[in-house]
């Protein structure tokens, strides 16, 4: 298993590009499902979880073919001649579970094993699978698999009402309104940037869908959807994370295709923490205004609010930073598993419940910490790359499932960060 080694200390100075949204790719991908044309993604990120939902797709009987070293999918489902979606595959991403409602809305039926993915929490798809059967789906769950049927041979509109915000419950949701029969209502729907990505790829392939961005969607089912070409939207997450490298460690970063409307209640709790952020041409430009940063409370909220994808990265800054903060975690129970690693590089992290009280310190100190997530493995760099001396983060296929060239990115700003093979 790769690791990664950080030397500390030094600004970083440069330029970031920000890829296509991991997220994003992760749901427009399963669209090709919902038409036997081509469907074309550019400005697709090259990550693990990318060359997982191909695997998954391909077993289905979908072609995607992976174009300018990754960047562009070209996908094309006439031939699906597989619909179940297996464990081995699936248990690798839980985004695996949004090939459900596209394959349910295309064929009448699918068998999809329950998803694995990141350890940070129990994670159920019961609203999956409450907004399918909304839509008149039967629904099974046997051996581990759910078996999922559409009486008639296709879905029917109705009314979602979310108890909760889901982001892929949503998607699943609108994946598969999009091809039933009449008029589907999502009500507390998921109002995230990759949502909004999604509907504008459906509508581009003939979706008819209104509301996206705000907590009620309404889709009027069409009989059929054609090819499409769509560019993934930037990285939100990838984006934030990169603001925060030179503000742990000084100098000044330009993310290429970062928007503050992506990042709005981040980039609020990075002014309040004393940190820079400016408009340019080209993205966002971001360096600390001065001296050390400042303690600020967070609490992880659905889009707008602060992004539980985020929190680590943002624990991160905060274990150097002048005070105490609180960060509160609403999202997932189990997404602090960063902190005891954090704590071996000297940081004063107490963590109870759903919060963390974090004291900053002057300094961090190098030390061998193991990612335990993919996003605890990046705050843990983030972390590495302030602290004096060396670390070593191991369990790095974490980092892979969601940051492209991270060594190369960093690098090219002064970090000094090296992967070491095993
Ligand atoms: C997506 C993101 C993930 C991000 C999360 C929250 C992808 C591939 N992943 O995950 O990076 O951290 O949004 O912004 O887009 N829940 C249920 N039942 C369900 C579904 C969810 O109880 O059927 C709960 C979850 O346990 C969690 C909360 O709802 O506590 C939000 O989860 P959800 O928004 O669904 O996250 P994902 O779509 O899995």
């Amino acid at each position: 298993m790769d690791s990664i080694l950080i030397r500390g200390g030094g600004e970083l100075n440069g330029v970031i590009p920000i890829a296509g949204a991991k997220n994003a790719c992760l749901t427009l991908m399963p669209a090709t499902l919902l038409t036997e044309e081509p469907l074309t993604l550019t400005n697709a990120p090259r990550l693990s979880d990318i060359r997982t939902m191909t695997q998954l797709l391909g077993s289905l009987g979908a072609e995607v073919v992976s174009l300018q070293g990754g960047q562009v999918l070209a996908m094309s489902s006439h031939n699906i001649h597989n619909h179940t979606a297996d464990y081995d595959i699936v248990r690798k991403m839980r985004a695996s579970i949004l090939v459900l409602g596209p394959m349910l809305a295309r064929d009448g039926h699918a068998v999809v094993s329950l998803p694995g993915g990141c350890a940070i929490g129990a994670r159920p798809v019961d609203l999956h699978l409450q907004a399918l059967e909304a839509l008149g789906a039967e629904l099974e769950l046997r051996d581990g698999y759910v078996h999922a049927k559409a009486p008639g041979g296709r879905l029917k509109g109705g009314m979602i009402d979310f108890p909760l915000v889901s982001v892929g419950a949503t998607e699943n949701a609108i994946l598969a309104a999009s091809l039933a029969k009449g008029t589907t209502t999502i009500k507390n729907a998921a109002r995230e940037p990759e949502i909004v990505d999604l509907v504008h790829c459906l509508r581009r392939m003939g979706a008819q869908i209104e509301g996206e961005g705000s907590s009620t969607i309404t889709i009027q089912g069409v009989d059929r959807l054609g090819g499409a070409t769509h560019p993934v939207v930037t990285d939100r997450i990838e984006l934030g994370t990169y603001m925060l490298a030179p503000a742990i460690c000084g100098g000044e970063v330009e993310c290429l295709g970062g928007r503050i409307d992506l990042v709005g209640a981040f980039c609020e709790k990075l002014d309040a923490a004393g940190v820079s952020v400016e408009e340019t041409e080209r993205g966002l430009k971001v360096k600390r205004k001065n001296g050390r940063v400042r303690a600020v409370d967070v609490v992880t909220e659905p889009f707008p609010g602060f992004p539980t994808d985020l929190q680590a990265q943002m624990m991160a800054l905060l274990c150097t930073a002048d005070g105490t903060s609180v960060l509160e975690e609403r999202i997932f129970e189990n997404r602090f598993m960063h902190a005891p690693e954090l704590i071996r590089m000297g940081a004063k992290i107490d963590v109870h419940g759903g919060h963390a009280t974090v004291t900053g310190v002057e300094t961090l100190k190098g030390a061998r910490v193991m990612a335990t997530d993919l996003r605890a493995s990046v705050s843990l760099i983030l972390a590495a790359m302030a602290a004096e001396g060396e670390t070593v983060v191991s369990r790095v296929y974490h980092l892979d499932r969601g940051y492209e060239r991270v060594e190369e990115k960093l690098g090219a700003c002064g970090a000094h960060v090296e992967r070491i093979a095993s």
